[in-house]
């Protein structure tokens, strides 16, 4: 079987069939661009499962394709990248994502998801006002996944910040990224290093394996 395709997925499935599979091989798998794995013969029907799971497409626990809700609130376009970015990716992958700035969604009413990403700068040291009090108005978010995103400019990220508001939600954390912005581009949203894509991406990666 080879599997040919480069994403964070693989380098997942990759990982975990070394821990399995490290005796008694067989059969090779591509997993570029990474070197071959080899897997003993009677795994194959495992190892063909763990493609379809990890790799064609990823599901919700229910057998559905990954349902994704990105609620966000940026001042200057710099996080609005990174959403943008992200619903695409999500999307790439064959997620159903939907895009809400704060003020779109109803954070008492929130549509159903299998994970909720929010994205928002720091401002006046702290989380940007608005998603603070959206995270504070949320119900009925109890055992819900989430992913959350921050951009700042200065020292020091705001995620705690985010954590803690959303652990008063009985919200459950798979994935956090943080995003420094600097230099005269800020203000026009071309503030995020180099190097972002490849950030995001990975957050994403986290998001399929729930
Ligand atoms: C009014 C205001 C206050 C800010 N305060 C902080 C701050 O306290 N700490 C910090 O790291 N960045 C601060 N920043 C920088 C923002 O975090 C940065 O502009 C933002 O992350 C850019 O994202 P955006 O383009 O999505 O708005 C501040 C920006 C503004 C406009």
């Amino acid at each position: 079987m080879n599997i040919v395709k480069s994403d964070s997925n693989q380098k997942y499935v990759r990982k975990f069939l070394y821990k399995k599979f490290s005796r008694n091989c067989f059969r090779t798998i591509y997993c570029q661009p990474l070197s071959p794995i080899i897997i003993p013969q009677r795994c194959f029907k495992y190892v063909e499962s763990l493609y379809y799971l990890f790799i064609r497409e990823p599901k919700s626990p229910f057998g559905e394709l990954m349902k994704y809700v990105i609620v966000h609130w940026s001042r200057f376009g710099n996080g609005k990248k990174l959403v943008d970015y992200l619903a695409g990716k999500l999307k790439e992958k064959k997620g159903e994502t939907q895009l809400f700035k704060t003020d779109e969604a109803d954070p008492a009413a929130m549509p159903e998801a299998d994970v909720y990403v929010f994205s928002a700068p720091t401002e006046v040291m702290n989380l940007q006002k608005n998603m603070r009090k959206f995270m504070k108005k949320l119900k009925g978010m109890e055992g819900k996944k989430y992913g959350i995103i921050n951009t700042y400019g200065m020292k020091k990220n705001r995620l705690d910040k985010m954590e803690k508001l959303l652990s008063k939600k009985k919200m459950v954390k798979v994935a956090g990224v943080e995003f420094h912005v600097e230099g005269d581009g800020v203000q026009t949203g071309n503030g995020l290093m180099k190097g972002w894509e490849g950030k995001l991406d990975e957050f994403a990666g986290k998001l399929e394996h729930i």
